[in-house]
């Protein structure tokens, strides 16, 4: 039976370290502060806004939120971006995707100061992560590597499949994952003879959204599994989140394995709360946290 990789406990850990950070900033009369942008009423964008706030504030820093109506024009988005872009209170900015559709959303992310971009999506983080230069790193796959790092201590010479290609998750975990000298193979729904591929894995990272995909059998014995998937899935009447593991079959032939809930899902906020506590440091030419970066 594999070891279960407690995401949340390991949250905890990382916000009571940046929180740490916050305070050592204050002592320089510095708060870091994070501004979080949500155009339109998605219910689950709601509900990531609300909790990132709290715990933005519980770790010490200052949370500035923008709700927009669903009807905001471009002009007024970019316009509220650069007086962000503008402000030194402000040291991360985050706008929630999705967007509505009439808003572009490469256009509205590479609007965003780099210095202050906290998810990591500006094309120039983007250019920076692919060169292996400081850049922002995207939140869900610095989780992942924080937990794979904790677990195995060095990454180098494993062999890594990353199942999906997002930009949010599957590219950018790809390239850190090579930062750390694993051989990695990024897989999708298109890649012949998946179960293969993936059996090959060391390190098997799941981020394509489709519920319960992969197998046991699919996994090498021994291998760490991270499982990035959240999906919600109708079961005996009522719904259930599961993840893009079959986590059963999958835990019973693993080294180590992130359940869902509780897993990959905690350490994206803490991410973005050490990202934020980043940016504030790389702002006032201060050393950075230890142990908070790629
Ligand atoms: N929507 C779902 N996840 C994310 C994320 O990590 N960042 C942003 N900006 N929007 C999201």
């Amino acid at each position: 039976m594999a070891e279960i990789i407690d995401g949340k406990a390991f949250a905890a850990r990382v916000r009571a370290q940046v929180a740490e950070g916050v305070v050592a900033l204050a002592e320089r009369g510095i708060v870091p502060g994070l501004a979080v942008v949500l155009v339109g009423e998605d219910p689950a964008s709601q509900v990531y806004v609300r909790s990132k706030g709290k715990l933005t504030i519980e770790v010490g820093m200052r949370s500035f939120e923008h709700r927009l109506p669903e009807t905001t024009s471009e002009a007024e988005l970019l316009n509220l971006i650069g007086k962000l872009n503008a402000d030194p209170a402000v040291n991360g900015i985050l706008v929630q995707l999705p967007l509505p559709d009439h808003l572009k959303s490469d256009m509205v992310i590479n609007a965003i100061d780099p210095a202050k971009d906290v998810d990591g999506f500006h094309i120039s983080n983007v250019g920076l992560l692919a060169t292996g230069q400081k850049a922002m790193v995207p939140c869900t796959p610095l989780g992942c590597l924080m937990m794979l790092r904790d677990h195995l201590g060095s990454l180098a010479g494993l062999e890594a499949v990353v199942l999906g290609r997002s930009n949010i998750v599957g590219k950018p975990m790809a390239q850190l994952l090579l930062g750390d000298s694993c051989t990695v193979t990024v897989a999708h729904s298109r890649t012949r003879d998946l179960q293969q591929v993936c059996r090959r894995a060391d390190i098997l990272v799941a981020a394509v959204g489709r519920p319960q995909m992969v197998p046991g059998d699919w996994i090498k014995p021994g291998a760490t599994v991270i499982d990035v998937g959240i999906n919600r899935v109708v079961q005996e009447g009522g719904t259930r989140l599961v993840g893009d593991v079959d986590f059963d079959s999958a835990a019973a032939v693993a080294g180590a394995i992130t359940p869902v809930p509780g897993g990959v899902g905690p350490m994206t906020i803490a991410c973005l709360l050490a990202n934020t506590l980043t940016a504030t440091c790389r702002a006032h030419d201060l050393p950075e946290p230890q142990g908070l970066t790629a």
